[in-house]
């Protein structure tokens, strides 16, 4: 088979990586856009219980789907829900169902590496949209929708969009996806990746799935590796109609989420008081960073996630070795097109307050 020409994911550094290169024992890890929590509901599960490892999971779990249906809403039930071993997986089937050699998919610039690798993983053509350019916009380097639309061509068959985006953290309209849809030919698969959707403030209304029932050419994706904490255990689901689930169920392997994973999605997922102090706990970072930011006069893209990106200029190799050296990791956008912006994942208040100190320092503030 040729060679694919695939741009590596490269994950955030690992913890005892660092620890071995630089000698640290405390690393603060704000590379992966990972909950600093874990549910305490779901730590005891894991602890406490006496787990039949020797049988194969439940490769049906009706039960965890009827449940993330509900919480979903829209009226969705267990057939608009589709499990994956993280929302990757999610998109990978999506992907293999629709893209070939004679394809193409339209990714907005500075989007989420996965969409490249897996559809160049099909052979499918990569088109790449322009960003929003508007530097006085929120949605300043996020998805301009417009631009999506001018690259459709006849083989054009899946276009990429997460809301909100992800190094970006910008997020656009619902009102704005639905005229985009409405545009749109039914051959066109779009998925809407929502990995981030639940730190969205307010997040009601905000959401794609209730225009699922309107475009049959829609599928979003969700995690629960980001507010439910658990991104070890790899799970995440697809919501469309019952006949495209249904489709896509063919790509699915029998076991693809494993019995932790799928237990502690249900506990994770009915742990209010969990996910309310995530979000609280998420809310009062970004507030507090982005004060530091505006006090520092550093400029930020969007601010709707569990994560900001922020620009540095030249600097941003010699802070990110800077940090690495205090035993802080953040993440290098290189890869997406962002060299001079460094990403930086909203942890604990200790943890944030031990960022905000170093970047004070790095730029000679009094601390
Ligand atoms: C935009 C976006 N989509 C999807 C994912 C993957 O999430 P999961 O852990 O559910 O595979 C991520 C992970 O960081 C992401 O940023």
């Amino acid at each position: 088979m040729a060679a694919k020409n695939i741009t590596k994911y490269t994950p955030g550094f690992n913890i005892s990586d660092v620890q071995k290169k630089y000698n640290i024992k405390k690393i603060i890890k704000l590379s992966s856009n990972e909950n600093p929590f874990i549910s305490d509901k779901v730590s005891k599960y894991i602890n406490n219980t006496k787990h039949s490892l020797n049988l194969y999971p439940d490769s049906k779990p009706n039960k965890l789907q009827s449940i993330i249906a509900r919480n979903v809403g829209f009226k969705m039930n267990e057939k608009n829900i589709i499990l994956g071993n993280g929302s990757n997986e999610i998109l990978e089937f999506i992907t293999r169902q629709t893209l070939n050699s004679s394809t193409e998919a339209i990714i907005p610039k500075h989007s989420f590496l996965v969409y490249e690798i897996i559809s160049k993983l099909q052979d499918a053509k990569i088109v790449v949209s322009k960003p929003d350019f508007n530097k006085d916009s929120p949605n300043y380097l996020g998805i301009d929708l417009d631009s999506v639309k001018n690259k459709i061509s006849t083989n054009t068959r899946l276009i990429f969009l997460a809301n909100p985006a992800n190094p970006t953290g910008t997020y656009i309209k619902l009102s704005e996806i639905d005229r985009f849809l409405s545009s749109l030919p039914q051959k066109i698969t779009v998925i809407i990746d929502e990995a981030y959707y639940e730190y969205l403030n307010p997040n009601k209304d905000k959401s794609a799935v209730s225009l699922i029932k309107k475009y049959k050419n829609l599928f979003v994706t969700r995690s629960f590796s980001k507010i439910y904490g658990l991104a070890s255990l790899r799970i995440g689901y697809g919501i469309s109609s019952e006949k495209n689930i249904e489709k896509l169920r063919l790509y699915k392997q029998p076991f693809n989420t494993n019995l932790f994973a799928q237990k502690a999605a249900e506990i994770a997922i009915n742990d209010h008081h969990f996910v309310n102090e995530s979000k609280k706990n998420n809310d009062s970072a970004l507030f507090d960073l982005i004060q530091l930011f505006d006090e520092l006069s550093i400029r930020y893209l969007g601010t709707h996630c569990n994560f900001i990106t922020f620009e540095v200029g030249k600097d941003s190799k010699a802070l990110f070795e800077y940090l690495l050296k205090k035993g802080i990791v953040v993440r290098p956008l290189e890869n997406y097109k962002l060299s001079t912006y460094l990403r930086v994942s909203l942890g604990t208040r200790t943890e944030m307050n031990t960022f905000k100190k170093q970047l004070k320092l790095f730029y000679h503030v009094k601390v």
